[in-house]
Order: structure tokens, then C-alpha cells, then sequence
């Protein structure tokens, strides 16, 4: 199973530091088949101890340049860090990312052999729609990405459960990964209001190989023990 905090704009360099080390600690006796990654602002990407994947959260296509404001394969590398988000629906909705820029991203970074987790996800209007539209949604969001890429992982994200508290049901979720499944081999992630509530039976789903969780893994405690559980 793998289990992804993604912080976004939270945390600090320091409070990271700390983190890290609690969930360290805590997770000392877990499984090794559990696979955990932590995607950090960017101000706190290091290099850290231990078995947690510090990943970034966003990078631009370019090795470095005239990019105000943006860090690129330079910057990542300092860190020896080899795994990015790609496609978060915040990046794309609030921060403008079109699906070409995501692919281009995804294209550059897959070239340089990263670990990608690419997200996906769709409105509630579109999921109000029904089935058939959430999928044809979803599978616009594939358009320029290489689905076959052996270092991909894939997060379903419905943009309606993110930060909202209400989480995609178990139905919802089988469904959409049974349909995702039918179109990509690699690991499928759910993310949206995941917590130490519902993790159990969301991680018990068919096709749900893993979570990408927000804000309840922001508390490295709490984040441990839904690994633990
Ligand atoms: P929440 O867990 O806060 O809903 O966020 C999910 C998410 O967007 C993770 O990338």
C-alpha cells in the first residue's frame, strides 16, 4: 500500500525537519510493503534520514533558465529528489495549468527517469453527471500522457472531496478505479478528505493501491498512525 501526504502550502522547513523525524520514529516497526512519500513545500526539500520518499510537489519543465518564481531539474537534483506530483487539480484550477503544460511537464520528467504521481480528477457537476461523464473527464486528463511510463503512479482526486470532508463513497471509488483500471496498469491512489476515519475501508477497495492524503497527514502522528492502522 502507499500512503502520500501531500502538504501544499503548509509547513516550514523546520516544522518538516520534525515531522519527519516523528513519523520516522513512529514508523520503525511498519511493514516494508508499505510505501511512504511525503511531497513538502518546496522551501523544505532536502535530504532527509530514513525510508520516507520526500517528493516535490510541482517543477517546471526545464533543467534551469529565465523562470521567475520556479524551480527546475537543477534545484530538485541538489536534493537527489526523483519524485513530483504532476496534474494536482489545485494546480490546474487555481494556478491556471492547461493539460498541455501538465503533459509537458509529465513529458519532461518522465525523460529524466522521475517517479511521477500524476493526478486526475473531476467537478461534482461532472461527477452530478454521472459515470460516463466522469470517465470521459478523467480520460481527457490522460491526453498527452504516457500511460504505459513503468514509473507512474496514478491519483484519482475527485475535486468536490478535496478539503471538503466528504469523501467519494466506497461505490464511487470502486467504480472509478474499476473504469481507470480497465485503461492503466500502474498503482491507483485515492485522494480526497481521506482520515484516520475512513482510511480502512477506502484502502480496502478493489484497485485501491494506495491514498494521497492532505490535511489529515499535516500532524505526523496522525498521518503514522493511518499507515499503522
Ligand atoms: P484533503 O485530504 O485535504 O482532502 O486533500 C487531498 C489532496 O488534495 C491531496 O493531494
Amino acid at each position: 500500500m502507499i500512503f502520500a501526504a501531500n502538504f501544499k502550502m503548509n509547513h516550514t522547513r523546520t516544522t518538516t525537519r520534525d515531522y519527519i523525524e516523528v513519523l520516522n520514529k513512529k514508523l520503525a516497526t511498519k511493514k516494508p510493503e508499505e510505501k511512504v512519500y511525503i511531497f513538502p513545500p518546496t522551501t523544505a526539500l532536502d535530504r532527509y534520514e530514513g525510508e520516507i520518499t520526500v517528493g516535490a510537489q510541482n517543477a517546471y519543465p526545464a533543467n534551469n533558465g529565465a523562470f521567475t518564481g520556479e524551480i527546475g531539474l537543477e534545484q530538485l537534483e541538489e536534493f537527489g529528489i526523483k519524485t513530483i506530483l504532476i496534474g494536482h487539480s489545485e494546480r490546474r484550477d487555481i494556478l491556471g495549468e492547461t493539460q498541455e503544460k501538465v503533459a509537458e511537464k509529465f513529458a519532461f520528467f518522465k525523460e529524466e527517469g522521475f517517479e511521477i504521481i500524476y493526478c486526475i480528477g473531476e467537478s461534482l457537476s461532472i461527477r452530478e453527471s454521472g459515470d460516463d461523464a466522469v470517465m470521459s473527464h478523467l480520460l481527457s486528463q490522460f491526453e498527452g500522457i504516457d500511460l504505459t511510463y513503468d514509473n507512474l503512479i496514478v491519483a484519482y482526486e475527485p475535486i468536490w472531496a478535496i478539503g471538503t470532508g466528504r469523501s467519494a463513497t466506497a461505490k464511487e471509488i470502486e467504480i472509478t478505479h474499476a473504469m481507470l483500471r480497465t485503461k492503466v496498469s500502474a498503482p491507483l491512489l485515492y485522494g480526497g478528505s481521506v482520515n484516520p476515519d475512513n482510511i480502512g475501508e477506502i484502502t480496502a477497495i478493489d484497485n485501491v493501491d494506495g491514498v494521497l492524503v492532505g490535511s489529515a497527514s499535516l500532524d505526523a502522528e496522525r498521518f503514522a498512525s493511518m499507515i499503522l492502522s
